[in-house]
């Protein structure tokens, strides 16, 4: 009798052993200089199943920190599925799909049943335009947020019912949040653009990651959201200096259209290098700081410059909306 006790004590042990061991999901402990989109690049899962799965409130991670992996993105092939089906109903390209899957031997030779890695949304690392045909173009406003010109930016962007990105400087964010939360509410895309505007060739790697975790996490704490947007102040930039901003989570986003208003250009000045420099998935460079009269030839340039983007066809989008293209 006790012996019967015994082995069935002990079955039950093994067993529970074995489905605990089974249905143990992998975790992954933070290392320094890890980023959330790297982990999740590293695990082939989505960054928004890493961030659901552990519901985190902020990407900024510490090291230490223990995060659960979800599993891989697969799909089941089914019945009369090709691959160019598959990649079609996942919206992404059958060469993606390929790469995805090195186990396929040969593209033809799916049967049903046969798991498919799905690929994850791929990220660019640097742009200069969006990769696009269409007449798309983005507006971009660098180093507020301040209360000079961005109201002034804001209502015209209102009024002429078009989205633009914000690149944002971290201490203006702390000294001015409420019109980062305005710039949100209106339905603009806010970008990273260093805590001080710094040039940060001149700064380690590790000094790049503590400045662009710290103003990210200023931005949040405003706006309750990340951003994956960087733009290097000066345009400044080593090309290595991109991986490391890459694998915090950021595509650095250069400009095509640099219409020079920083230095006091007059509207019509701004209004012909647009003209002559804007080409499909255009990128605009415009500005936002606070030194009186700098900034005048952009807010009156504005209106106009929309009026006559879209008399040539273009499109408005934001930042985040050309890299999706
Ligand atoms: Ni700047």
């Amino acid at each position: 009798m006790h012996k019967r006790i015994f082995v069935f004590i002990t079955s039950f042990i093994l067993i529970s052993l074995i489905f605990s061991n089974v249905a143990k999901a992998t975790t992954y402990t933070v290392q320094s200089g890890d980023s959330l989109w790297k982990i999740a690049s590293e695990h082939d899962v989505s960054l928004e199943r890493l961030i659901n799965k552990n519901k985190l409130m902020s990407t900024v991670i510490h090291p230490g920190k223990v995060l659960t992996i979800p599993d891989q993105d697969v799909y089941y092939v089914q019945q009369g599925d090709t691959l160019y089906r598959i990649s079609q109903k996942f919206e992404v390209s059958l060469s993606q799909l390929i790469k995805s899957n090195p186990q396929i031997e040969a593209p033809s030779k799916i049967y049903v049943g046969q798991p498919i890695n799905l690929p994850i949304d791929q990220q660019p690392k640097l742009i200069y335009s969006g990769d696009t045909d269409e007449k798309k173009v983005a507006l971009t406003f660098d180093d507020g947020p301040e209360d000079l010109y961005t109201p002034k930016i804001l209502e015209i962007l209102k009024d002429k019912n078009v989205k633009a990105t914000f690149f944002v400087v971290g201490k203006q964010v702390e000294e001015f949040p409420e019109m980062l939360k305005k710039i949100h509410n209106e339905g603009h895309s806010i970008g990273n653009h260093t805590w001080g505007h710094n040039n940060i060739k001149q700064l380690t790697d590790d000094q790049i990651i503590q400045n662009v975790q710290q103003t990210t996490a200023a931005i949040e704490h405003v706006i309750g959201e990340e951003t994956i947007l960087f733009r290097p102040p000066y345009g400044a930039f080593q090309d290595q200096q991109a991986d490391v901003l890459y694998n915090q989570g950021y595509t650095s986003v250069m400009w095509s259209v640099d219409t020079n208003d920083w230095s006091g250009a007059t509207a019509n000045e701004v209004l012909t290098r647009t003209h002559q420099n804007i080409s499909p998935g255009g990128i605009v460079l415009q500005h936002n700081f606070k030194v009186p009269g700098r900034l005048d030839g952009t807010v009156k340039a504005l209106p106009k410059m929309i009026d006559q983007l879209r008399e040539k066809g273009y499109e408005f989008v934001t930042v985040d909306e050309l890299i999706k293209n």
